[in-house]
Parts: C-alpha cells; sequence; structure tokens
C-alpha cells in the first residue's frame, strides 16, 4: 500500500505554544487528511522536545523539576492540537522511555561505526538556540547569530560526531533530490552552508543533567547527550526504531515540516545521522517562513506572541486554519492581524463560498423543491465542467509542493467558475421563460462545483466541509474522493438541505490584542520627552458594568477633572466585579487615540500591574483631585 510519513518538529517545552507552532501543526495536519482522503496509508506524528539545558532552566525559574514542567506544557500542547482538529496519529515525548532506548541504541550504532570519538570542545554555545557556534560567526565576538541573545563560553569534554566526513554525500544527497529542500530556492541557503566546510559536532555535554545518557556500553556517566541529536532521533524511534519496529516501514518520512530557524538541523545534520545510520534519508523538508508582527519574528522570548486559542475562540478553528494556509505563501514571513483574517473570512469564505452555497439552497428551494438532478449538466455546461476539470486537476501537484496559498487562490477559481455561470445564465430569468430545464442544469452545474471544492477543501476545514456535503447531500470520504475528483462524476439526483450560513459577516475586531512591543532601539531606553509624550493623569472610576458578550471587558467611567467623565473599555472582568471598583482612583492614560473594543468606544487606558497572582489596578497610594498629573 502506498504510504506517507509526515511530521511536525517536536516543540521545546520551556513555553506555552504560539501562532507559530499551530502553524507549522495545521500545515501538516491539512497534508495528512489529504492524503489519507485519497488512500495513502499515512502516519502523523508531533510532539514535544523536553531535554536540554533551556528546559532545565526554564523549569528552575518557575521551581520545578524539568519532568514536572514538562509535563505541565507538553500537555498543552497536546490540549491545543485536539482544540485544532490535529490529527495525528501519534504524540511523542523525548522523555518517552521507548524514545531514550531507541536515542542510546542509536549512539551506540554510530559508536561501533567509528562516527563518533572523544574530544574536548571549546567554543560559544547559545542556550537559546541549543547550538554551538564558531567565533567567527558571532556578533561583538559574543552574541549569536541566529538569535542575538549573549553565547557563552564552553569547554568541557565531549563526544563528537564526524559530521565533516558526510560533507561530499550529503552534497550529492542535495544534487540529486531536487526537491530535497521545499520551497526549492531554499536549498540554495544549504549548500552554501555545507560547502563553506563541516566541523565535526560535538554531541554531548557534561555541564548539567536533564538529557539522555549514554548508552550503558560505552559507560560514562558524565556526559549526556546534546539535545538536538536526542530530538531529532524522535523521527525513527517515533516508529520503534532500536526498540519495536514493525511500524519502521513508513521510513523515510515524506514531509518533515519545519521553520526556516531550524532548516539546518534538518537539512543537514539529520541526513548525517541517518547516513552515519545506514538508514535512507527523508524526502522533503519542508520549510515555511516565519509569523512576525511589526517585521519581528513572534518568538516566547520577544514577549510579541498571539495565543492561537484565543484566535480560534474569537474567529472558529477552521477559518483561522484556512486563513494561516491561505495568506502567506509558503516559505515567506507573514505579518499577523486581525483585518487579514477578517478580510479572508469575509470575503474569500463568506461572499466566494458561503453566499454561493446559500443562492444554491436558496434555488433550488424555490424552484426545485430541493430535489435536483445532475442529468443536464453536461448537455449545457460542458465548457465550465471542463474549466473546473482543469483547475481541480492541477491541485494535487500544489498540495505535494506544499504550495498550499497556491493551491487554495487556483481552488477559488473554481468556485469564480460557478459564480460566473450564476450570472451569465441567470437561473430566475429561465425559470420565467419556463426553460425550467436549463435552470435546473445550472443549479446541478453550482451544486456540483460546490461539492468539488469542499471535498478538495476538506483537508484543511474539515467540519466546515463536512456542513457543506451534508447540505449537497453527500458525504466526504475516501470513496467519494475517487469518485468525484479521481473520476470527475457528477453527483446523481440528490436532495439539498437547507443549512444555517457558515459565516456570519465580521464587523470588527473580535479580540483585544495586547500592543505587540516596539522593536527594541538602544536596548530599550527613551528619552524624557518621549516619556512626557505619554499622559497619565489620576482618575476616580464612576461607574462600572460588565460588557454581556465579552469575558474580559468591562466597561467603565472615570472621571479625570474634565467635563464629562471618560468611557474606558478594560480588560479586567476576570479579576474585579464592577461594584468593588467604584469610588477607586486609577491612573489612566489621558492622550490614547480613542479605539473601539467590541463596538463600544474607549477613550483611554487605566494602568494595572499583573503577574503570575493575577492584576492590580495602579492608582495614587493617598487619594488626589481628579485630573492630577502622574510624572
Ligand atoms: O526548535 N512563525 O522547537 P521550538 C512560524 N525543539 N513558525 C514558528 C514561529 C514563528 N514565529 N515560531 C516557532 C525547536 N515556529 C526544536 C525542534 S525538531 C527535531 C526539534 C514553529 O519550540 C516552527 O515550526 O523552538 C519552528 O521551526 C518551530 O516552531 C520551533 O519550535
Ligand atoms: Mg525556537
Amino acid at each position: 500500500m502506498k504510504k506517507k510519513y509526515i511530521t511536525t518538529p517536536i516543540y521545546y517545552v520551556n513555553d506555552v505554544p504560539h501562532i507559530g507552532h499551530a502553524y507549522t501543526t495545521i500545515i501538516a495536519d491539512s497534508a495528512a487528511r489529504y492524503f489519507r482522503l485519497r488512500g495513502f496509508d499515512t502516519f502523523f506524528l508531533t510532539g514535544t522536545d523536553e531535554h536540554g539545558q533551556k528546559i532545565e532552566e526554564a523549569a528552575k525559574k518557575r521551581g520545578k523539576t524539568p519532568k514536572e514542567y514538562a509535563d505541565e506544557i507538553s500537555a498543552k500542547f497536546k490540549a491545543l492540537w485536539d482544540e485544532f482538529e490535529i490529527s495525528y496519529d501519534k504524540f511523542i515525548r523525548t522523555t518517552d522511555p521507548e524514545h531514550i532506548a531507541g536515542v542510546q541504541k542509536a549512539f551506540e550504532k554510530m559508536y561501533q561505526k567509528g562516527d563518533i570519538y572523544k574530544g574536548v570542545y571549546e567554543g560559544h554555545y547559545c542556550i537559546s538556540c541549543e547550538a554551538f557556534f564558531p567565533e567567527s560567526q558571532l556578533i561583538d565576538e559574543e552574541f549569536c547569530p541566529d538569535c542575538g541573545k549573549q553565547t557563552s563560553i564552553v569547554k568541557e569534554e565531549s563526544y563528537f560526531f564526524r559530521l565533516s566526513k558526510y560533507q561530499d554525500k550529503l552534497l550529492e544527497l542535495y544534487q540529486k533530490e531536487e526537491k530535497f529542500v521545499l520551497p526549492k530556492a531554499k536549498k540554495n541557503e544549504v549548500i552554501r552552508f555545507v560547502e563553506s566546510g563541516l566541523q565535526d559536532l560535538s554531541i554531548t555535554r557534561t555541564s548539567f543533567d536533564w538529557g539522555i545518557k549514554l548508552p550503558p556500553s560505552i559507560n560514562d556517566p558524565k556526559h549526556v547527550m546534546y539535545v538536538w541529536l536526542d530530538a531529532l532521533l524522535n523521527y525513527i524511534t517515533a516508529l520503534g526504531y532500536g526498540t519495536d519496529e514493525r511500524l519502521m516501514y513508513y521510513w523515510p518520512a515524506d514531509y518533515h515540516l519545519v521553520g526556516k530557524d531550524i532548516l539546518r538541523f534538518h537539512a543537514v545534520y539529520w541526513p548525517a545521522f541517518l547516513m552515519s545510520l545506514e538508514l535512507p534519508t527523508p524526502k522533503h523538508i519542508a520549510t515555511h517562513g516565519w509569523w512576525t508582527r511589526n517585521g519581528q519574528k513572534m518568538s516566547k522570548s520577544k514577549g510579541n506572541v498571539i495565543d492561537p486559542k484565543a484566535v480560534a475562540d474569537a474567529y472558529g478553528v477552521e477559518n483561522f486554519r484556512y486563513f494561516l494556509l491561505r495568506e502567506v505563501p509558503f516559505g515567506q514571513d507573514g505579518d499577523f492581524s486581525q483585518k487579514a483574517l477578517i478580510d479572508r473570512i469575509n470575503n474569500d469564505l463568506g461572499n466566494d463560498l458561503g453566499n454561493l452555497l446559500n443562492r444554491i439552497i436558496g434555488m433550488s428551494g424555490k424552484y426545485f423543491d430541493y430535489e435536483i438532478k445532475s442529468q443536464d449538466v453536461a448537455k449545457y455546461h460542458q465548457e465550465e465542467l471542463q474549466e473546473v476539470r482543469n483547475i481541480i486537476e492541477a491541485l494535487p501537484p500544489l498540495i505535494e509542493d506544499m504550495k498550499w496559498h497556491k493551491f487554495l487562490e487556483e481552488l477559488w477559481q473554481a468556485l469564480s467558475v460557478a459564480n460566473k455561470a450564476i450570472d451569465r445564465h441567470t437561473p430566475w430569468a429561465k425559470m420565467k421563460e419556463g426553460k425550467e430545464e436549463e435552470a435546473m442544469a445550472l443549479v446541478a452545474l453550482v451544486a456540483n462545483i460546490l461539492a468539488k471544492v469542499a471535498l478538495m477543501l476538506h483537508p484543511v476545514m474539515p467540519k466546515t466541509t463536512q456542513a457543506i456535503a451534508e447540505a449537497l447531500g453527500f458525504g466526504i470520504d475516501q470513496e467519494s474522493y475517487a469518485k468525484y475528483i479521481d473520476r470527475f462524476e457528477l453527483l446523481s439526483d440528490f436532495r439539498i438541505k437547507k443549512i444555517p450560513p457558515l459565516f456570519p459577516k465580521i464587523e470588527e475586531p473580535l479580540m483585544v490584542e495586547k500592543k505587540a512591543q516596539e522593536p527594541k532601539k538602544e536596548e530599550g531606553l527613551i528619552t524624557i520627552d518621549e516619556f512626557f509624550k505619554v499622559q497619565i493623569k489620576v482618575g476616580t472610576i464612576k461607574e462600572a458594568e460588565e460588557l454581556p458578550k465579552s469575558k474580559k471587558l468591562l466597561k467603565l467611567m472615570v472621571d479625570l477633572g474634565e467635563e464629562r467623565p471618560r468611557q474606558i473599555i478594560a480588560g479586567i472582568k476576570e479579576y474585579y466585579t464592577p461594584k468593588e471598583l467604584i469610588g477607586e482612583q486609577v491612573c489612566v492614560v489621558a492622550n490614547l487615540k480613542p479605539a473601539k473594543l467590541m463596538g463600544h468606544i474607549s477613550e483611554g487606558m487605566i494602568l494595572a500591574a499583573k503577574d503570575e497572582n493575577g492584576l492590580t489596578l495602579v492608582g495614587p497610594k493617598t487619594s488626589k483631585k481628579e485630573g492630577t498629573p502622574v510624572k
């Protein structure tokens, strides 16, 4: 049977998931669903990366053991993926005993082969990237060339992997496998890196404990394995490498989905490890770009991340899935904004897809009592059918190259054929002229186009497309894919069902965002003039009430000593009841541009301090006159 093996990176458990992680995982999920729909025996792997210095430090900071901390965050990733309809077949954790055993087996094999030797490592290490750098690559002799953070000097006994030995073989691989890296253009970067000369790789550490020990046969208890060796091997230990190898028939991976930050690890180190293990190399390292905010990579350490669950709660999981895949060309960076998301939902989903479905439901009901026959579609609409067929036949290669944006763009062309057909053939006029057969053919054509679009869109929007299929009286499964896509058959006589609109129009942002931090200038220092641009004043809360539809917001009327109190919408509902706020004094940013939050104007911002124990409003220590400036 044809098989596909698809993976996401295993994510570090140093902090909770954000949009970037959701993006990779949703792409991988869409790919897995697509291949399953086409009848491939598909294995889809995700999980968490739990060893290493970075995790050890993150746990220590919170007063937890690394394992306790890893359990907690790993569970958060898993819960999020369940919410996002991620259809993984296995969720691996690098603290799983089978993984640990498999990694030790692999180490042993590479060691016995002579690909691992003991030496001394001297150089620079970036904990945030868990990567070594030669001095020549550092910025200002001490900062990491990848993330800009300070590196530390490491001099310790270490085992090395003979990466240099594989330089030529790697270059051969890149030469031979045209699409080893997707998008293809990204391969040059990798080739340049390898051509510039590969140094042997330090693969053990002695300065901390939180890692996999060397195999008992080597017996060197001071050492733990380098986290990237441990992590990369997850892709085979998940299939039972070194323990129970029954699933190893899925190897090699067809797609390792990764962000461009970790391309080098996957396109250079990983195939070299595999060559050493005498296993085949993966087919594709599919590399996407970064989600940014104000041009900066979204990352936990920058504090500019957006919680994917908040977006999904506000806009719907599947709309969000569609947006992520459609908005940014695979491989490029993209800036996240609610405006872009709302535009996609209202235009692509609401206007192009949702309205078309509504029109077809409406017409079929009005003219034909919901009973549709496809028998005359070919007679009247040969041309449109052919057009749609050409569009659909060109789609699979786009998915197989991970060009999801292009795939969706092209798929929407089929909707455009349907919309144009309605405008050109005006079924309402046909009905008036008594050309019922022609009107029926048109309605059936459009319903059939919608059915094919739903089948193709299914991997991206599983539940929404099932709802569409139900309205059109068919089911989405492998069989219907073969019938209506591969063989391009039409639905036979079918009954249309009325369903409520799938994409209600969104009028304004549904999510309150923390403002992204501005890129730092001069290490975050501002001048006194810049500070005085912000007018902060003392105010007294006169009225407070809940906003019925909001979990987070309260509406306050705050007296700043002006003619009338200001209306301020504040995200403090989880921490204060309206009653306890009345009469409280607070500090208010008085010259903030008014903004609309859930339909209510907000004329300022109150200051508050928040830590893991909750939020408290900030005000003068003793009562002050309303309007008193704070400096
Ligand atoms: O690197 N935009 O884990 P990690 C898009 N444990 N994608 C993003 C992103 C952003 N702003 N930020 C993160 C690790 N990602 C290792 C992997 S694999 C054997 C070991 C996504 O938690 C993207 O897929 O830092 C990126 O490669 C990955 O999260 C890094 O996750
Ligand atoms: Mg990272």
